[in-house]
Parts: structure tokens; sequence; C-alpha cells
């Protein structure tokens, strides 16, 4: 099977009240963690690149392992590139052959947003990939952007149907409350249900994505914590709000801070107890497990697409 879109992925998530998982991936180790995990719980996968992931480790080299994954496993496998910020970057990750791609130009204005999500819809569509965009702001930290609690909006839910129906977008990610990075609230989480709820209702039968969608497991805190890290106070969207995101019009689910913490904490307490090691395989082997660990995790109590493969 070559690597798919995210398409039926999503139609058969709507439907059975799932999400799917879209973890950011960056090497080898992440790549295969993330895939053990999924070919153990038989699970649809999207593995998402970012321009960051692209400068760290050129796209090509991340398609052809994940082309390896969908060899080795036979597992349904989207690749999408995450928060493409211009129509040149989209088309270069289309050429390259991934499968769907995302274009945030959430930081423009909507009149501008239409018409640059629009453009990238044209020629992804063309090309048969499928095209993820965002209305709305998070918080956060992505890539060199920093999207101050101030500057981040909520989705407005009276705007999502012109946005869709403008720009013939196939998913539409929305800011409900959660935000990038291992530090989303000072105070208690919380997530604007009646905003989805709203959403959900002007689109029907349509997929929302949800951005910033680590926990930030406190273990995983505890463990960096007590190896030498430095997170005080790193807090993310408790995983009730997830799952019952993934009941309403939520299908995918973007997850990367809590793979770096759980890769992170491996190898401080690896080296922590064992000082005098020195090969890689050593520390990656261990933090390739700790990934796979996480991802079963959130495939069978956050997202619910174990078994849908
Ligand atoms: O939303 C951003 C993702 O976590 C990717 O992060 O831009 O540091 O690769 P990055
Ligand atoms: P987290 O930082 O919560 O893992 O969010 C990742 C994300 O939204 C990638 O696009
Ligand atoms: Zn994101």
């Amino acid at each position: 099977m070559p690597l798919v879109t995210s398409k039926e992925m999503f139609e058969k998530a709507y439907a059975g009240g799932y999400a799917i998982g879209a973890f950011n991936v960056n090497n080898m180790e992440t790549i295969q963690g993330i895939v053990m995990a999924a070919q153990e719980e038989n699970a649809p996968l999207i593995l998402q690149v970012s321009s960051g992931a692209r400068k760290y480790a050129n796209p090509l080299y991340l398609k052809k392992l994940v082309e390896a994954a969908v060899e080795d496993t036979g597992l349904p496998i989207c690749l999408h590139l995450d928060h493409g910020d211009t129509f040149e970057l989209c088309k270069d990750c289309i050429e390259k052959g991934f499968t769907s791609v995302m274009i945030d130009a959430s930081h423009h204005a909507f009149s501008e947003n239409i018409k640059i999500t629009r453009r990238v819809v044209e020629y992804a569509h063309d090309h048969g990939v499928v095209v993820e965009a965002e209305l709305g702001r998070l918080a956060g930290i992505e890539d060199a952007v920093n999207v101050s609690d101030a500057d981040a909006a909520y989705t407005d839910p009276d705007q999502v149907q012109e946005f869709v129906a403008k720009t013939g977008v196939d998913s539409l990610a929305i800011a409900i409350g959660t935000s990038h990075g291992a530090f989303k609230f000072k105070g208690e989480p919380r997530l604007r249900f009646d905003i989805l709820e709203e959403v959900g209702k002007r689109l029907p039968n349509f997929p929302i994505v949800l951005h910033g969608a680590s926990s930030v497991p406190q273990h995983l805190v505890e463990i960096i914590n007590q190896y030498g890290g430095n997170m005080p106070g790193a807090r993310g969207v408790p995983e009730d709000m997830l799952r019952k995101a993934a009941t309403m019009a939520v299908c995918k689910i973007n997850i990367d801070s809590d793979l770096r913490m759980a890769v992170t904490g491996t190898i401080r307490k690896y080296f922590s107890d064992n000082p005098s090691h020195f090969d890689p395989r050593q520390y990656l082997g261990p933090a390739r497990l700790a990934v796979k660990e996480i991802v079963k995790h959130k495939i069978v109590n956050v997202l619910g697409c174990n078994n849908k493969a």
C-alpha cells in the first residue's frame, strides 16, 4: 500500500467518534517508536513534518523513512506537512510526495487567509493531495513563531462556513484554548467546547483538527526535573478533554511535545544511570521505546483509534 491521504481516515473517525493521532517526526527513532505503537494497536497514522523538521532532517530522508514504515507494516499512513506558511512550501512538499499539507495562514486577515488557502487547495487537489487550514490563532511556540497569549484568538464559528466554502479545504484547525508547547495553562485548563460544538453544527460531517494537544504527563515532567531538567509549571491538556473532543467533530489530534518529553526524560535518566556510556544506540533505543509507550497510551486511551487501521 502506498502513502494515503487522510480523507478516508477522517470519514471513519468522524462516524466512529474517535480521532487520528498526528505525531511530529524529526528522526528515525521517533518514527519507529510511533509506528511500532500503531502496529501493535492496529491504528491508522498521520506522521507530520514541520518546516523545522524539514530543515533539521531534509524532507526526502523523512519521506523515505515513512515509506519504509508503510512497506514494513502495511498500515494506512498519511505524510503531512505541519504548519506550512507559504504556497511554495506546500508545493514543494506536494512535489516530494507528501499526501497532505497544512497551509497555516491564520496570522493573516480573514480574506487573505482565504486567498492563500484557496491557492494551495487548487494546486494540492490537482495532485491528489488534501489540505488542512487554520482559522483562529493558537498561543505558544511553533518553529520560529512565538504567539503570545495576547495575540491568540479563539475561532469565530460565524466564519467557518464561508471559509470552508470559499477555500474548498478538506479539514480545519480551530483555536479553542489549546496551545503549542509544554506550558499551556497558567490556571485551570479550560477548552471552549461551546465553540467546537457551534463549529460542528455549522460544518456537518466536516473534520476538525486540534493543534497543541499534548497532555504533558506529570510523570514525564517529574523525570525531567529529577534528572537535571527544569520544567516547573509545565502543564498540558487533560486527557479526558481530548477524549471528549475526539467524540465530537475533532478527527485529528496533533501531538509533539509529549513525545519530545518522553525522549528527553528517558535520555536524561539514562545518562544519570550510565554516565560512562557513549554509544548512541544505548540511549536512543530506550528513547524509541518511550515514544512507543506514550503513543500506545494515546492511541488506546485518548484517541480511541486502536483497531481502526
Ligand atoms: O506546532 C509545532 C510542532 O510542535 C512542530 O514544532 O516547529 O519546533 O518542529 P517545530
Ligand atoms: P503540542 O506542542 O501540544 O504537542 O502540539 C503539537 C502541534 O500542534 C503540532 O502542530
Ligand atoms: Zn500545531
